[in-house]
């Protein structure tokens, strides 16, 4: 049986077209930001509070005293808190920061922070409006002497807070306090849970103390290792390889230069006139009539408003600076855990017989972004993670300090260990060995595959350098495992050796006539085994002192267009 169709107008269609905000959209995707799954959801809350305050204490330059407390009040239904020591929320933003999506003090910045986008904690806002219909609480002050008290829902449709309470009173306190509700969440020790985020937290925020009250009221302190505020992160200009048309366009109608060399040179890092002076060469010349006669002038001519580029011209410069080497960018702008700092956090936590750290030199993916990588071994003590079976291989992530926990496959970090031929290090079976591989990669920008930001895209110039690390690594450990196991196998010997040593003794004085007596020989043999032994150690120290000083990396020729620094 035919149904007949009828035809609609486009007009009719049309009239369901309307405009939707960023946060309707991210309240239909919330998986988007990490509200999947029951226990990801709730460690995705705890997350995002925890990184902002960590975030806020370094720019701020205070060593960050965090506190977590969740509290179950009903069926997969919980109360959270979070209270940090940092430098508060001036009471006009407080609406933006937590019920605005993408507005932020980082998004733009080019800084080395946790948070980039400015949809962290407005998600966390939305996400428990959505599960439990009721706002977020938040007390902060800036140590003005007045501490705000604001009850606060996102107006989903605008995009904009939707303030349901909001009182002051006088007290000196400085920090931000934020409390709210959420249900369809569960809580547990597992190794995705809050627990687990708040001690790798900890383990790569060496400066941070962090305390956390689980559900059934136990309080675990994460105590500080070390007293020193990191470096407060240095916002970058843009290097000139890393920059797109599109971006190139924009900045341009928004600068206040009045010539684009001007504009360049200022806004763009490793940019002087000379490099100006040879983009404008490379892009060329034409003929151009000027008055009744043909001349050659540039295609774009540096002294022109910037303001008035065109897409076409746009896409010249950026082509011109594809063909021009410029330094590196500049990587003051990083900030390393340091290596000291992460053994002294490692040896806090893991306490391994074991452990190496290695923190290579900075360099640059995609043209233009600096990264660095941070890479950690440690073996036995608590490294490695037990299960039914035993103990089996741990790969602790992070970006930008960051524990990521989540889709751990597909990872840029997860890739690059699963590249690195562990059996070549005498790690026979890497997967079930007490070990703990520690990687932080850190940047200006984190190559993230979404906003839920638990996954680094596989870029090829960042899993080079973790691979390089981790062999780096992987052959100290070779070192000192082989010492161990000869250091066993020696041992066994020499008490194979003394078990039948006064046997021996007794056998050979027996064939010399009783002379010298069985204790004599005895005693010599002992000497003759511990000489032997000794003089193979000595030996072996020799072999290693090679071996430290033998095969290392073969690195590729750096990225080509990459220009050195002059002395
Ligand atoms: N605990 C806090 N203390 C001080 N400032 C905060 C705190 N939490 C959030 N902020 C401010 O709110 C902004 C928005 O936070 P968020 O939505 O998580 O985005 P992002 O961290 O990506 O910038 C931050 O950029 C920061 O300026
Ligand atoms: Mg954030």
């Amino acid at each position: 049986m035919d149904v007949e169709v009828k035809e609609r107008s486009a007009d009719d269609l049309f009239k369901e077209f309307k405009e939707v905000s960023i946060t309707e959209f991210f309240r239909k995707n919330k998986a988007h930001l990490g509200y999947s799954g029951k226990l990801r959801s709730l460690t995705t809350v705890i997350h995002e509070l925890v990184t902002n305050s960590l975030d806020a204490c370094e720019e701020a330059g205070i060593l960050p005293e965090i506190e977590v407390e969740i509290r179950q009040i009903g069926e997969e239904h919980y109360r959270f808190f979070e209270r940090d020591n940092g430098p508060g929320i001036p009471v006009g933003h407080i609406s933006n920061v937590f019920a605005k999506m993408l507005a932020g003090t980082k998004f733009h910045r080019n800084v080395q922070l946790r948070g980039q986008q400015g949809i962290g904690v407005s998600g966390v806002t939305m996400f428990c409006q959505m599960t439990t219909g009721k706002p977020m609480r938040i007390k902060t002050s800036t140590g003005d002497g007045k501490v705000h008290n604001v009850k606060l829902m996102i107006d989903i449709t605008k995009n904009n807070a939707d303030v349901i309470e909001q009182s002051e009173y006088s007290e000196y306190w400085r920090g931000t306090e934020v409390e709210g509700e959420v249900k369809s969440v569960k809580f547990n020790l597992s190794d995705q849970g809050p627990f687990e985020y708040l001690r790798r937290t900890a383990l790569a925020n060496p400066h941070a103390k962090i305390t956390f009250i689980d559900p059934e009221g136990r309080k675990t302190g994460f105590e500080r290792s070390v007293d020193v505020i990191p470096k407060p992160p240095e916002s970058q200009k843009p290097h000139p390889k890393g920059i797109e048309v599109d971006d190139l366009v924009n900045m341009s109608k928004a600068t206040k230069a009045s010539k684009i060399s001007s504009f360049l040179v200022g806004e763009f890092s490793r940019m002087s006139s000379a490099k100006v002076k040879e983009i404008q060469e490379v892009i060329g010349k034409e003929k151009k009539e000027v008055k009744g006669l043909m001349v050659d002038v540039y295609k774009v001519d540096m002294n022109w408003n910037p303001r008035k580029l065109t897409w076409a011209q746009c896409e010249e410069i950026v082509k011109a600076i594809e063909k021009i080497k410029f330094l590196a960018p500049a990587s003051e702008g990083l900030q390393p855990i340091d290596e000291e700092h992460i053994k002294k956090a490692v040896l806090n936590i893991l306490d391994p017989e074991f452990q190496v750290v290695l923190t290579r030199p900075p360099k640059v993916y995609s043209g233009g972004i600096p990264f660095q990588v941070e890479v950690a071994l440690a073996y036995g003590g608590h490294a490695g993670r037990p299960n039914e079976t035993g103990i089996r291989a741990e790969v602790m992530r992070f970006a930008n300090r960051s524990p990521l926990l989540f889709d751990t496959g597909g990872c840029a970090l997860t890739e690059a260990v699963k590249e690195v031929d562990w059996k070549r290090y005498g790690v026979k079976d890497f997967e079930n060995s007490p070990i703990t591989v520690f990687i932080n990669l850190i940047s200006t920008h984190i190559p993230y595959t979404s906003a839920g930001k638990q996954t680094v895209a596989y870029e090829a110039e960042v899993v080079k350098e973790i691979k390089f690390a981790l062999m780096d690594v992987g052959r100290k450990f070779q070192i000192f495992y082989s010492r161990q196991r000869r250091e066993g196998e020696k041992e066994a010997r020499r008490q194979m050796l003394l078990k039948y040593g006064t046997e021996l003794a007794e056998g050979l004085s027996k064939l010399s006539n009783n002379s010298p007596d069985p204790k004599k020989i005895y005693k010599e043999l002992i000497a003759l085994v511990e000489e032997k032994i000794k003089l193979a150690n000595e030996l072996e120290m020799l072999e290693d002192g090679d071996e430290e000083g033998g095969e290392v990396p073969v690195e590729e020729a750096e990225a080509v267009g990459e220009e050195k620094e002059e002395a």
